[in-house]
This record gives C-alpha cells, sequence and structure tokens, in this order.
C-alpha cells in the first residue's frame, strides 16, 4: 500500500510518500519539504495569508519531486493523508483541497489526519523505533502535553500546559531579546555561550503535583529581566538565553520524569520542534538512563512539521484497522 501524506498546518509544506507490506513499519519511500520560515522572518511571526498563497504555489512541485525522489506514479498511490488540524484554517485548507482533488481524480480514499499524532508517530520513522506502550512528550509551538501510548488511537491524557506551549515560551523569550523568529533554535545557539545559572528564572507549576504545565510567566520574567539589564542587557543575552532554557528543561524534564513514575512505564517518546533541544535530549537522556527508561526521538530533520509524519500516521492507522472514506472529497479541517 501506497500512503500520500500532506501537511500544510503552518510553515512548512510537506509532501510525502510512505509504503506498507503487510503489518510490517510503513517506510518512508520519500519526502519534499518547503519551510516559508525566511518568507515570515521579515514580521517576525506566521503571516496567515502569507502562509496559505505559499504552500499553493509549493504544494504540487512537492508532490512531483516526491514521486521522481520515489521512482513512483500518482497512480500507485491508494490513500491520500492530509493535515486535517489543528493549525491556520487558510493554510490547512490547502493541504485538504489538494488532497481531495487528488483523491476525487484517482478514485482514491482521502485520510484527514491529526497534526499532532504525525508528531507523537514521528519516532517510528526512526532507525530506532519504539515500541508500545510508551509515555510521550510532545513540545511543539502551540502544544505541550504528556501522553500515555497504548497503541494507534489509544492516547490518554496525563497534562499539557494551561496557557503557553514550551516552543512558545522559546520563541517569546527570544523575540524579547531580539532574535529571529522562530526563537527556538536561535536561543538554544545562543545559549551555548552562556551561564544557566546566571539568573534565577520561575519554574511554574514544578511543585503543583500533577503533570500540568504553564510557561505564560516565564515570558513575564525574562522581560523583566531585560528591563532591568537596560544597556547592560546585549552583553548578558547569552546568559539570560542559557537561564531561560534552563527553566523550561527543568519542568520539562521533571514533569516527563513524574509521568514516567506514575505510569510505571520503560518506554518514553518526545516528538515536535522543541524536542530538537539539545540541552533537552541530553538531560532526558541521562535522567532516563539511571532510570533504565529507553527514549525515542524522531530524527533531527523530523522534529518539525514535515510531510513523513502525516503519511506514517496515517499507514499506522490504516494498518490498524481505521477505514479512510470514499467518494466524500469534502474540504474537512479543524483549525482548532
Ligand atoms: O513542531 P513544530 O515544527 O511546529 C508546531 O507544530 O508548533 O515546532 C516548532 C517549535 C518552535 O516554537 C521552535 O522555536 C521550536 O519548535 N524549536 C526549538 C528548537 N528547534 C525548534 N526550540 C528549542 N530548541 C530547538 N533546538
Ligand atoms: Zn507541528
Amino acid at each position: 500500500m501506497h500512503v500520500l501524506g500532506i501537511e500544510s498546518s503552518c510553515d512548512e509544506t510537506g509532501v510525502a510518500l510512505v509504503e506498507t507490506v503487510d503489518d510490517g513499519l510503513p517506510r518512508l519511500a520519500a519526502h519534499a519539504l518547503h519551510s516559508q520560515i525566511a518568507m515570515h522572518q521579515a514580521y517576525g511571526g506566521v503571516v496567515p495569508e502569507l502562509a496559505s498563497r505559499d504552500h499553493i504555489r509549493r504544494v504540487l512541485p512537492l508532490t512531483e519531486a516526491v514521486f521522481e525522489e520515489a521512482g513512483r506514479r500518482l497512480s500507485d498511490v491508494d490513500v491520500v493523508a492530509y493535515t486535517r488540524g489543528p493549525g491556520l484554517a487558510g493554510a490547512l485548507l490547502v493541504g485538504a483541497g489538494v488532497a481531495c482533488a487528488l483523491g476525487a481524480a484517482l478514485d482514491k480514499p482521502v485520510l484527514g489526519v491529526h497534526h499532532l499524532e504525525g508528531h507523537l508517530l514521528s519516532p517510528f520513522l526512526s532507525a530506532d523505533p519504539p515500541e508500545f506502550p510508551f509515555v510521550a512528550l510532545l513540545v511543539s509551538g502551540g502544544h505541550t502535553q504528556l501522553m500515555r501510548v497504548d497503541g494507534i488511537g489509544r492516547y490518554a491524557l496525563l497534562g499539557e500546559t494551561i496557557d503557553d506551549a514550551a516552543g512558545e515560551a522559546f520563541d517569546k523569550s527570544a523575540k524579547l531579546m531580539g532574535l529571529p523568529y522562530p526563537g527556538g533554535p536561535w536561543l538554544a545557539k545562543l545559549a551555548e555561550q552562556g551561564d544557566a545559572e546566571a539568573f534565577k528564572l520561575p519554574r511554574p507549576l514544578l511543585h503543583s503535583g500533577n503533570l500540568d504545565f504553564s510557561f505564560a510567566g516565564l515570558k513575564t520574567a525574562v522581560l523583566t529581566q531585560a528591563k532591568k539589564l537596560g544597556d547592560q542587557l546585549e552583553a548578558r543575552k547569552p546568559d539570560l538565553a542559557a537561564s531561560t532554557q534552563a527553566a523550561i528543561v527543568e519542568v520539562l524534564l521533571k514533569k516527563s520524569l513524574a509521568a514516567i513514575e506514575q505510569t510505571g512505564l520503560d518506554r518514553f517518546v518526545v516528538a515536535g520542534g522543541v524536542g530538537a533541544n539539545r540541552v533537552l535530549r541530553q538531560q532526558l537522556d541521562a535522567a532516563c538512563a539511571r532510570r533504565g527508561v529507553r527514549v525515542h526521538y524522531p530524527e533531527l530533520h523530523l522534529c518539525t512539521d514535515n510531510g513523513a509524519m502525516i503519511a506514517m500516521a496515517a499507514a499506522m492507522r490504516l494498518q490498524a484497522g481505521v477505514q479512510a472514506p470514499t467518494g466524500h472529497y469534502a474540504f474537512d479541517v479543524r483549525p482548532r
């Protein structure tokens, strides 16, 4: 079976083809990605209308590139999958529109996929795929969640952010320091030259006794600290970046360990853009190794949004017996 996946929820256009053979883990045949980051950088964030227009420009050339690389033809496709949400409505509609048009033209079923399920299952594309059950930390620009995952579609939410996501905390703090969009990787880079203990920043909800997160207060604390530094801010930026990163990472780490303890599971999966953070990976690896817990990550280039995770999630759902609707080509998106 060949599943084509299309991702267009935010500022990356991703297209991918995965192949399944019987019950084996689906295999990535090819994927192509175009990031709009450079285009949005001038505005300090994603401009939804520009995002939609660029998805329209990119999606068909990327699709052609995928078939070229995979040595396959459009007629080989058995199911077309796309990101149904959450995301920007106009951006989602581009992927949904193309997927539905292809489905109608090929007379093949079309399956809408939850963007977070894509992130969640992206480690199955790595050379060291996890096995169910596991605890998952989903950390992206829009979400921060801890989940117990027992199988495809068997996801129990253990805790989540009550305000900003971890990626948002990185991005908003980075913006306050004058770093480009999206600030997470820039802040992480700057932090390499800084002292993580230079500034005392809050660790919200660290001792709340549950698995929820809160990051909105951190951004305010970073702003207060930046104002206090005044003329010295420029020279102290690496220290402020390192201290900010340390605060975010400590909360993610402690809550993850609490989730592992609570569930008694010995496998842990990290997915989503913030999962690319090196310090987070180092600390999780060390802490999990001490507890005999195995940690799985997506490959670095598949941490942020991409089409491969959408095709993979669709293929795994189909293998688990989910039916993709046929003959029904409504543009169905769920921005929230
Ligand atoms: O998963 P993703 O591509 O998009 C959403 O679904 O939100 O995640 C993007 C987020 C951004 O907030 C970005 O700053 C953050 O992931 N990010 C990082 C790193 N790389 C990406 N944050 C911290 N350190 C990184 N190395
Ligand atoms: Zn994402």
